[in-house]
């Protein structure tokens, strides 16, 4: 069974195609900005206009033919509204066109079931971490639970706002993961653990405060920010990985790319007798490949919607799937 994904959750727009438990294809373009961050109508004029090479492209990596596809599944939150509109139209004009069925995912979900296809990851506590979300998810009980969370801002969207702040441009996380290699002098910053949630607004300010008193370099900001706040998220994480007395930790989403990140979980995880698993860039960043499989793995276990279900909803969370 061929199932082809779409993801739009934000600024990217992708197209994969999963065949069984193989992926053929995941191809991604994005909108990209010189300075200021998404503005969500150009986003969405952005996906409106790559849209029918992104599915070309995909089906020519993949080798099939668009008649070829048995399903076609698209992200149905949570994300940007103008953004999710364009996938959800583009998903059931392809359902309607190829009289095949049609299945909304929930994209947060679909990060942690792309990395238990492609790791050897079996029931782990997934540390999503994007430009909008962070999470600390697993399966638990009978479903997916968050076990800690952001209260503000997604750590991608303060990673960019601290680097868009000290003239990196974005997206800024690369740019500060190269830059904190330089750094040699630790800089206490506040540290915000609330319980099992986090919180990034308070040390944005208090960054901007220590860049403007010219005071620090950059390279030792930079090195002090991803130490404190990576030992946040894997603070909460390793206290999940203990609740649910699982054994296992996946990194996902855009900010799982950073090496140091990466680094620290798998510290972590040698230093608590867990396992660290981690997936190739291509599938951390926001990709449809994740989508189509979560669509196949859906329909599979029996789940059908109708057209005039699969209206988008910006605001669903992990926990009420
Ligand atoms: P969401 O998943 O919430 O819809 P998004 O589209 O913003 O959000 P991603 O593409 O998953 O999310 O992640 C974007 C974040 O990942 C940005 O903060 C970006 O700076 C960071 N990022 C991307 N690539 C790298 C990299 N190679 N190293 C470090 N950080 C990276
Ligand atoms: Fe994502």
């Amino acid at each position: 069974m061929i199932c082809l994904g779409i993801e739009s959750t934000a600024h990217t727009f992708g197209v994969g195609i999963v065949k069984d438990k193989k992926v053929l294809a995941n191809v991604i373009d994005s909108y990209t900005t010189k300075s200021g961050g998404i503005i969500p109508v150009n986003a969405a004029e952005h996906h409106i206009e790559i849209c029918d090479k992104v599915i070309q492209d995909a089906l020519e990596r993949a080798g099939i033919k668009l008649k070829e596809i048995n399903l076609i599944s698209f992200s149905q939150g949570p994300g940007i509204g103008h953004c999710l509109r364009i996938g959800a139209m583009v998903a059931r004009s392809l359902s309607l066109m190829l009289n095949k069925p049609v299945i909304g995912v929930n994209h947060c979900i679909a990060h942690l079931e792309i990395g238990k296809l492609l790791t050897k990851a079996n029931d782990p506590v997934l540390l999503y971490v994007s430009g909008a979300n962070t999470q600390i998810i697993a399966f638990d009980g009978g479903k997916y639970r968050i076990f800690g969370e952001t209260l503000d801002i997604g750590v991608g969207n303060f990673l960019d706002a601290f680097a868009r702040y000290i003239g990196l441009g974005f997206p800024g996380g690369p740019k500060l993961d190269k830059l904190a290699k330089e750094g040699k002098n630790f800089i206490e910053l506040p540290y915000v653990v609330k319980g099992m949630d986090m919180s990034f607004g308070g040390i944005l300010t208090n960054l901007k405060q220590k860049f403007n008193s010219k005071k620090y370099t950059n390279a030792d900001l930079a090195y002090s920010m991803q130490e404190t706040v990576f030992a946040m998220l894997l603070e909460v994480s390793e206290r999940a990985i203990y609740h649910c007395n699982k054994k296992e930790l996946l990194l996902g989403g855009g900010v799982a790319c950073n090496s140091r990140l990466q680094e620290m979980a798998k510290t972590m995880c040698k230093e608590n007798g867990s396992k660290c698993f981690i997936l190739e860039n291509q599938f951390n960043l926001d990709n449809g490949a994740m989508i189509a499989w979560l669509g196949l793995k859906e329909y599979k276990e029996g789940k059908k919607q109708n057209i005039k279900d699969t209206g988008i909803r910006p605001y669903w969370r992990t926990d009420e799937v």
